[in-house]
């Protein structure tokens, strides 16, 4: 009777973990059970997947493979000049892209480009050094298509120890556990706990993923896979069910600058959280007047008419969240005249404009603007460049001036 029993629970467990295998295909989330990882959802989701694995959210941090390093490794495109003596040279050996400082002709050193930030305009690269991660000191600029410094870095001083800390991946990956706790007991204070704070470099998943804006999403597979007719989505956040606030929120945890004290990491934000449990505001940084171009998209927007007077604005109207932002200026004037029927222009406004008056709204009242926190330097002490984005505070701004 034992052994039948025995034998009983044998076979359920064989059927348990034969059954769970094949709905995970064997893949465990460092985020942990309950999420399935983008891989998952494509059966199910083809048009969301097909264009969100191209878009730049999902390489907003990569691995430092050929295909997706943007910058030169050949050709004397790879160089930068610090000195007479000191130079930087982008190498290719044996499969790995290297940035190697050399001091008179010598070699000194070689660091390895293991971990990419970023993809449309500029990338920055960083390496592993036992738990933690370095920035490489030059990076890549699509507006000069070359090498350049990596902001806030010297042209005249190589330097290869500045950490990047948790809060770039915060915003450019989906996960990285950073903290170890061991508890262990002393006989005098009794119980000491020691905190480790490195980065671990398995629970590193790059890009932003879909669970990263979607919320864990493993019960949700289970049940579709379970439950194949069901046409209402189950165990997800419906975003079409969150409030203004909070489909704003899902995108500012993001895109609203990084000035604020923070209370909790980004990394455990799911939608429909009030951000007011993970940001509080620094009066000083207040000074919305100085909101950066970049990384501060909500707070631009926040300040135009037509965000503050209208009901309905949120980043959807003119993103798709699956999407990169549509180079085609004139989709977005479709959009603002739902809103402006019968504007009235003065004739020299309409006589500068000329035919673009109707499709492109978007480059005077959204004129790109210089960044004042990225500036960078070229090689051989070159001219100083900013970067430069499309500004979100919606206004009349003067004609022809950035
Ligand atoms: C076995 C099929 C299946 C898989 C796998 C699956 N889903 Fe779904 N999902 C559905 C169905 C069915 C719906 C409801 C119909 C629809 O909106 O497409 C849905 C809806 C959704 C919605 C919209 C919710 C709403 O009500 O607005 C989101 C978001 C979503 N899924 C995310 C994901 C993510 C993220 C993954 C991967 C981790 C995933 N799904 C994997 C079947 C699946
Ligand atoms: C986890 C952080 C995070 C969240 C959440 C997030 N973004 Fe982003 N977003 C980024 C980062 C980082 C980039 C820059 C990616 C890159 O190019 O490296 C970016 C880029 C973008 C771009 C430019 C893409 C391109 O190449 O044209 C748009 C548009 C955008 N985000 C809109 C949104 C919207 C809308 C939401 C909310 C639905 C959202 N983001 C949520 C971090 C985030
Ligand atoms: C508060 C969120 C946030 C933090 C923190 C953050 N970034 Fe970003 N980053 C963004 C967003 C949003 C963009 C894209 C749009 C923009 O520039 O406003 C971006 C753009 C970039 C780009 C250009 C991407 C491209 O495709 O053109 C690079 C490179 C980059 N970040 C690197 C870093 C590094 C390195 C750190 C840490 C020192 C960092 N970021 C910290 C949100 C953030
Ligand atoms: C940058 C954040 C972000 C990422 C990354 C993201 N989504 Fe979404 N997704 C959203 C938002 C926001 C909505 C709601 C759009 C709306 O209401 O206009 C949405 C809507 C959906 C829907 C409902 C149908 C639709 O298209 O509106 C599905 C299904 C979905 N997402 C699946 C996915 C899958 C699968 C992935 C990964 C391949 C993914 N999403 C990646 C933010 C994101
Ligand atoms: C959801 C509706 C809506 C959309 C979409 C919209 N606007 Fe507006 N906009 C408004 C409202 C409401 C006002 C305030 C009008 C007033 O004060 O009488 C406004 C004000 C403005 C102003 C005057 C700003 C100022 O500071 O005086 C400009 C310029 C403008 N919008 C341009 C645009 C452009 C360009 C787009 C597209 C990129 C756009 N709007 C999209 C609703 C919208
Ligand atoms: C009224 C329309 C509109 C709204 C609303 C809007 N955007 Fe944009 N966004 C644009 C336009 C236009 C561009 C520039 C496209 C281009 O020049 O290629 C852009 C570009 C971007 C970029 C890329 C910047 C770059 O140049 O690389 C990011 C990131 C972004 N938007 C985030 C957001 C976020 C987050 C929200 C919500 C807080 C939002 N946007 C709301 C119109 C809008
Ligand atoms: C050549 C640049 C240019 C283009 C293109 C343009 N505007 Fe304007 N817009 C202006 C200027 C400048 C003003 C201030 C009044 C004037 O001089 O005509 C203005 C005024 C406005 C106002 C009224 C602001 C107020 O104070 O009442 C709105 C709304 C507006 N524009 C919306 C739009 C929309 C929507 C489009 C696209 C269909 C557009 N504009 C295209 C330059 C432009």
């Amino acid at each position: 009777m034992k052994k039948a029993k025995f034998l009983f629970s044998i076979l359920a467990l064989i059927i348990l973990f034969t059954s769970c295998k094949k709905e995970s295909d064997n893949y465990i989330d460092p985020r942990g059970t309950d999420y399935a990882g983008s891989e998952s959802c494509i059966q199910c989701h083809k048009i969301q997947s097909e264009s969100a694995f191209h878009s730049s959210h999902f390489k907003a941090s990569s691995p430092a493979t050929k295909e997706n390093i943007l910058g030169h490794f050949k050709n004397g495109k790879n160089t930068f000049v610090y000195d007479a003596n000191t130079k930087l040279v982008m190498e290719e050996r044996r499969d790995t892209l290297y940035q190697v400082l050399y001091k008179n002709g010598k070699e000194v050193q070689a660091y390895p480009f293991e971990i990419l930030f970023g993809i449309k305009n500029a990338q920055t690269s960083a390496y592993w050094k036992n738990h933690y991660t370095f920035e490489l000191p030059i990076s890549y600029y699509k507006s000069i298509n070359d090498w350049a410094t990596s902001p806030g870095y010297s042209a005249t001083v190589p330097n290869f120890e500045r950490q990047i800390d948790k809060e770039c991946f915060g915003c450019h990956s989906s996960n990285i556990a950073s903290r170890y706790v061991t508890t262990s007991s002393d006989s005098i204070t009794f119980m000491t706990m020691e905190v480790e704070d490195f980065m671990s470099k398995r629970t590193l998943i790059y890009g932003i993923d879909c669970e990263r804006c979607h919320g864990p999403a493993k019960q949700h597979v289970r049940t579709h896979l379970k439950f194949p007719d069901l046409k209402k989505a189950q165990n997800i956040v419906a975003f079409k069910d969150l409030k203004k606030q909070q489909r704003i929120d899902a995108c500012a945890i993001c895109h609203s600058g990084n000035d604020k004290l923070k209370i909790k990491s980004r990394f455990q934000y799911k939608p429909g959280d009030d951000l007011l449990d993970y940001f509080r505001g620094v009066p000083a940084s207040n000074d919305s007047i100085n909101y950066d171009v970049h990384g501060n998209q909500l707070g631009l927007l926040a300040q135009s008419k037509c965000f503050k007077k209208s009901e309905a604005m949120d980043c959807m109207n003119c993103h798709n969240p699956h999407e990169n932002a549509s180079k085609n200026l004139a989709t977005y004037s479709s959009m603002c005249i739902s809103c402006h029927q019968g504007i009235e222009h003065t004739p020299s406004t309409i006589k500068t404009a000329g035919k673009s008056l109707l499709t492109n709204c978007v480059e005077c009242h959204m004129p790109k603007q210089d960044s004042k926190a990225i500036r960078f330097q070229k090689s051989n002490g070159g001219a100083m460049s900013s970067y430069s984005l499309r500004t979100h505070k919606i206004a009349v701004y003067p004609p022809n001036k950035k």
